[in-house]
């Protein structure tokens, strides 16, 4: 197991990048999966998707507090409500911004071994599907922020109090 390094906005292209569905469920896959839970938990973040190290895999991770989630081939089937709150990503480091969201999801993917499982969510782990599907996509939280709503980190410590 390692921990890689995380792609920056603005310094990594690849960010922008459509990632590309995950067909080989072996040995590549489950350790591309150690190594971005890894480097999740490494960097305190709440999720990650494998573009995030770079590579173009339809990959995310997801610990919302309450568990791992592991997903491959991650499709949004419904949405429903919606949701306005502020988020950051690993990869844009010290900014936050608000980005309206549905506020549950129903999600279809595969788990670590190809088979189908569907994921209903709402609230924060909602909202973190689509910003790690939205990755995936090559989309970041910033082209989708709700204009002037952006703040950096010492604003954070100010709206959180
Ligand atoms: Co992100």
């Amino acid at each position: 197991m390692a921990s890689r390094r995380i792609m920056r906005y603005l310094n990594d292209d690849v960010l922008r990048k459509r990632s590309k569905a995950v067909e080989d469920f072996g040995d590549r896959t489950l350790m591309l999966l150690r190594d971005m839970v890894e480097t999740m938990y490494a960097a305190n973040g709440a999720g990650l998707a494998a573009v995030q190290i770079g590579i173009l895999r339809r990959i995310a991770v997801i610990d919302d507090g309450t568990g791992l989630i592991k997903l491959i081939n991650p499709l949004i089937v419904e949405a429903t409500g919606e949701q306005q709150e502020l988020e950051g990503c690993l990869s844009i480091p010290g900014i936050y911004g608000i980005v309206k969201r549905p506020q549950s999801v129903v999600v279809h993917a595969q788990n670590e071994h190809g088979s189908p499982m569907e994921l209903e969510a709402t609230g924060f782990l909602s909202r973190a599907l689509c910003h790690e599907i939205d990755h995936l996509d090559g989309v970041l939280f910033v082209s989708k922020v709700i204009p002037g709503s952006i703040i950096n980190e010492k604003d954070l410590e100010a709206w959180i109090d």
